[in-house]
C-alpha cells in the first residue's frame, strides 16, 4: 500500500485533493473545492462526509461514534456493499453486506471535471481472503465526483470467462433534522420486502414517514427518491441508474442502542438511509467480459 505522502505526490491536486494518515493508520482522502468538501477512507472506498456549498449542515451523516479501524466498517457515510447485500445466501460466516467495505482499495486516478468538481477513482484490492469468499476474476472500481452534486459510480467488470451474479449497494446515510419529521417520496406504488418482524411483501402507499424501526427493500424500482426535511429546510435528491432496488432503513431507538456506534442517545434520530441497491430478485448477472455500473447522484435542494 502507498503512504499518504506517495499518494499526494502521485494523485494529489493542489488546493483540492490531499491524503492523510489517520491515527488508526488508515488513509483518508480530503477533498475541498469551490463547490463542496468531502472525505473518503481508502479502506472500503468509504465516503465519510460531503457538504455542498449551499448547505451549512453536512448532507451525509457520519456517526459521532464512527471509528476508523482496520477491517471494520465505519458507521455512517456511504458504505459500499458488494458482492452481496445483507446476509450471504449460503455462508453464515461470511460478512454481512459483503467484504468490499472492510478491505483496502487503491487509488487509480484523480482529476478535475470541466465544471470544477473533483474526481477520484479507487479499485478494490483482491486478496486470498476475498478470493476465498468470491472466486471470480473481476475489477471493481468506485469513482466519486465531488461538487455541488455528489456522483458515485460503482463499476463491476467481469474479467473472467464465466458469468457471475452480484448483489450490491451504495448504503448512504443522510443527515436529517429529525426522523419523526421527514418524508421519503418516490416509492409510492412500489412493492417492498418488509424485513421488520419477518419478511412480507407489501405495497407502498404514498410517501414514507417514520414512527418505528423501518427496514424495507423496495424492488423493481429505478425511481429517484427525495428526502423532504422541513427542519433543515432542504430536499435531498437521490437519482440512480443501474439499480433496481432501494432500501429505506432506520434502526429506531432499541436497535440503535444495541448497535453501540450510532451516537446515542439521539444519533439515530438524525439519520436515515436511502440505499441504491441490487438485491433479492434484482441481483445482477454480469456476463463474462461484460461490465455493470451502478450510478447514483445526490443533490441537496434548499426549500
Ligand atoms: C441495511 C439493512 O441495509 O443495513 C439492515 O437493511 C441493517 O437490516 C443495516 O441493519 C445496517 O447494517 P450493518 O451491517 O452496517 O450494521
Amino acid at each position: 500500500m502507498n503512504t499518504a505522502q506517495q499518494l499526494n505526490t502521485q494523485f494529489g491536486i493542489a488546493g483540492q485533493l490531499s491524503f492523510r494518515e489517520d491515527a488508526s493508520g488508515l488513509i483518508v482522502a480530503e477533498i475541498s473545492n469551490a463547490q463542496a468538501t468531502a472525505s473518503l477512507c481508502l479502506q472500503g472506498a468509504h465516503l465519510m462526509t460531503w457538504k455542498p456549498g449551499n448547505q451549512s449542515v453536512p448532507v451525509i451523516w457520519l456517526s459521532r461514534d464512527a471509528k476508523l479501524a482496520a477491517g471494520k466498517s465505519i458507521r455512517g457515510g456511504a458504505p459500499v456493499c458488494w458482492p452481496w447485500f445483507g446476509a450471504h445466501a449460503s455462508e453464515s460466516g461470511f460478512p454481512g453486506h459483503g467484504f468490499a467495505r472492510t478491505v483496502p482499495w487503491q487509488v487509480v486516478e484523480s482529476g478535475n471535471e470541466p465544471g470544477g468538481a473533483t474526481r477520484l477513482t479507487l479499485r478494490l484490492v483482491a486478496s486470498e481472503k476475498t478470493r476465498a469468499q468470491w472466486p471470480h476474476d473481476c475489477t471493481l472500481n468506485l469513482t466519486v465526483v465531488v461538487g455541488e452534486t455528489l456522483r458515485m459510480e460503482l463499476a463491476t467488470e467481469n474479467t473472467g470467462v464465466t458469468d457471475f451474479v452480484i448483489g450490491e449497494a451504495l448504503h448512504t446515510y443522510f443527515r436529517i433534522g429529525d426522523i419523526g419529521a421527514v418524508r421519503v417520496r418516490g416509492l409510492a406504488g412500489c412493492d417492498y420486502w418488509d424485513k421488520v418482524g419477518g419478511s412480507a411483501l407489501k405495497t407502498q402507499a404514498g410517501a414514507i414517514s417514520f414512527s418505528g424501526e423501518t427496514d424495507r427493500v423496495y424492488i423493481n424500482t429505478a425511481a429517484e427518491c427525495v428526502i423532504e426535511d422541513d427542519q433543515l429546510k432542504r430536499r435531498i435528491h437521490v437519482a440512480k441508474s443501474g439499480s433496481l432496488s432501494t432500501v429505506v432503513w432506520t434502526p429506531w431507538v432499541e436497535k440503535a442502542d444495541k448497535m453501540g456506534d450510532m451516537g446515542q442517545p439521539d444519533g439515530w434520530r438524525e439519520m436515515v438511509c436511502v440505499e441504491s441497491v441490487n438485491a433479492i430478485e434484482n441481483v445482477v448477472k454480469v456476463a463474462a467480459g461484460a461490465r455493470h455500473t451502478l450510478i447514483v447522484e445526490y443533490r441537496a435542494e434548499v426549500i
